[in-house]
């Protein structure tokens, strides 16, 4: 649509401009359209949230279009969503960006329209926190600086607390390594029409250079840039500008809105609050590292700070009406001890992955949950939660190897004390319904979360009575598994015989996993690609597994979900040839 036919189709629905703080919550009904601007916060992109928008005074601009990665939007509230895109314009600073919401896409109802400035400061990148009339609604938005239009963007908000809503259903990522594989499942995830929003759990970027963490025939294809391990904030930025200019990522951010959290490779490989496994001293100080890696993914990524001037805590709640509420967790930053080897040292009281802060936090929010009436407890978080031993030994406190010899202490395996108090609060509140959701470990897993399942006292493996949540873990966007189908099998032989809790797992395909919650359960559905070493629209539904309201234990569907009613359409095709105005 060219500016002109805006101007004419808004002043025809007779609407007026009103200038509203974003902070203050009011949304307008009816024909207005809400309007903010935006000045930005130092060091972060812009937030619209001050009032009177003037029309800005664009600076001259030759060039191609300005919006070369996309737009995104994230972190829904009922009344309030994260609009994303950044200006490429050589030798521009201070770009004013325009921002307008409608009910469709074509603009024939426009409700909100925002402003924001892409800085150097900011990367370029802008944010608008855009205020909206309706809870639970679907949006179209799109941007417009520099005589061109982006794409036309797709985005929902959540139901307010108190709604009842039947139907949610959420795509849940982890882990896309450029070098290691086509963005087919974004791709696969972007043409789902019924989804309310993405759950993103981490590793959306990878530190590494070349050679060190990818497949040789597809680095070849989809060179990393910049060309070395990112250590710096420009390298940072550049690696989030890289994977931002993949299509099918461009495609999944502009229909759907995000809520993402990051993992370790967002900083580097097993990073812990104050180290990292692949960082050394050659690299510099490790605090500058993280607060250059904080700093790049608030740009880069569509979500709102928690705190606007510390950015590093990122663990934060999202209800979806009387249904769901979702708690993003931090388990790598914000408070983790450093890793360990040792069963001994796992154990240790003082130990502790979440941080006191985030810990006390998550309590408050399980209660606050409970006592609001949400049926389910959703938890997005990044390491495996329940316990992975080589052995199924009964626990006993006193013995250094109780329930066995863990596998990986990256998981909460290594910080026993802290998985103890989780489970042990959401036992003592009597909390039905906790459903974890988990990434990080590039592959597919449905478990039953018990302290103890080796203990038949503690954990039936056969009814799952005794299990105090479910965990369900999706496979990686494209980062590697198990090398073979064959390896993949045999491992699972191994494993499974030895945790009990654990009801299926795949090591090697890549893929995505579907959350679906209705009152009566929760069920993921795995969909595993067929390849991601060339561009592939393959995929076949893998497994589902359940759990039944009120059962803390899951069961098997070998169907996946029906599709939600009445989705909404996507947001049309983008023809870069008529981004220009005229
Ligand atoms: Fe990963």
């Amino acid at each position: 649509m060219k500016r002109r036919d805006f101007l004419v189709k808004s002043s025809a629905a007779g609407v007026s401009l009103v200038a509203l703080s974003a902070c203050n919550g009011a949304g307008s009904g009816g024909e207005e359209v809400v309007t903010a601007t935006s000045d930005g916060n130092a060091g972060g992109p812009g937030v619209a949230g001050t009032p009177g928008l003037a029309k800005p005074a664009m600076p001259e601009w030759g060039g191609p279009s300005p919006f070369q990665h996309g737009v995104a939007s994230g972190d829904p509230l009922a009344r309030q969503v994260i609009l994303w895109t950044r200006i490429t314009a050589e030798g521009l600073d201070e770009v004013p960006v325009i921002v307008r919401v409608s009910r469709d896409p074509e603009f024939s109802d426009v409700v909100y329209e925002g402003m924001g400035y892409a800085r150097s400061q900011a990367d370029y990148t802008v944010k608008i926190d855009a205020m909206l009339p309706e809870a639970n609604t679907t949006w179209f938005y799109q941007f417009e600086s520099l005589g061109y239009f982006s794409a036309i963007g797709r985005t929902k908000t959540t139901a307010h607390g108190h709604q009842s809503v039947e139907h949610l259903r959420l795509a849940v990522m982890a882990c896309a390594n450029y070098s290691y594989g086509f963005f087919n499942a974004y791709r696969k995830v972007a043409f789902r029409r019924d989804l309310d929003a993405v759950l993103f759990l981490g590793d959306y970027i990878y530190e590494y250079g070349p050679g060190e963490y990818g497949d040789p025939e597809v680095e070849a294809l989809r060179p990393l840039d910049p060309p070395h391990e990112i250590v710096t904030l420009s390298d940072y930025r550049r690696r989030y500008a890289l994977n931002r200019t993949d299509q099918d990522l461009q495609e999944c951010h502009r229909q759907h809105p995000f809520i993402c959290v990051w993992d370790d490779h967002e900083f580097a490989d097993n990073t812990w609050s104050d180290g990292a496994a692949n960082h050394n001293e050659g690299e510099g100080d490790f605090g500058d590292r993280k607060r250059a890696a904080v700093q790049a993914y608030y740009e880069w990524m569509p979500i709102r700070p928690v705190l606007p001037d510390r950015e590093v805590r990122i663990y934060r709640s999202f209800e979806f009406g009387q249904l769901a509420s979702l708690m993003m967790l931090d388990t790598r930053l914000i408070g983790r001890d450093q890793q360990t080897d040792s069963p001994v040292t796992a154990r240790d009281r003082n130990r502790s992955l979440l941080g006191d802060d985030q810990q006390s936090w998550l309590f408050e929010q399980l209660e606050h949950s409970q006592s609001r009436g949400a049926q389910w407890h959703l938890l997005g978080q990044q390491v495996m939660l329940a316990p992975l031993t080589l052995g199924a030994l009964p626990d006993t406190p006193n013995l250094d190897l109780g329930g066995g010899a863990q596998v990986n202490y990256d998981q909460w395996d290594g910080y026993e004390t802290s998985r103890r108090a989780l489970l042990g609060r959401i036992e003592a509140m009597g909390l039905d319904n906790a459903v974890v959701l988990t990434g990080d470990i590039h592959s597919s897993w449905a478990m039953d979360v018990s302290l103890d399942p080796g203990n038949w006292f503690a954990y039936n493996r056969f009814t799952g009575e005794g299990s105090i949540a479910v965990e369900f873990v999706t496979p990686a966007v494209s980062s590697p598994g198990a090398p073979t189908k064959g390896i993949s099998d045999l491992a699972k032989a191994f494993l499974i015989p030895a945790n009990p809790h654990i009801k299926w797992l795949d090591f090697y395909h890549r893929g995505y996993m579907i959350l679906d919650v209705t009152p009566e359960r929760c069920q993921a559905d795995w969909f595993h690609l067929e390849t991601v070493s060339e561009p592939s629209n393959q995929e076949h539904f893998a497994m589902g597994w359940y759990t039944a309201s009120g059962d803390n234990h899951i069961q098997a569907s070998k169907v996946p979900c029906a599709p939600k009613h009445n989705a909404p359409p996507l947001a049309p095709e983008h023809n870069v040839q008529q981004e220009a105005l005229a």
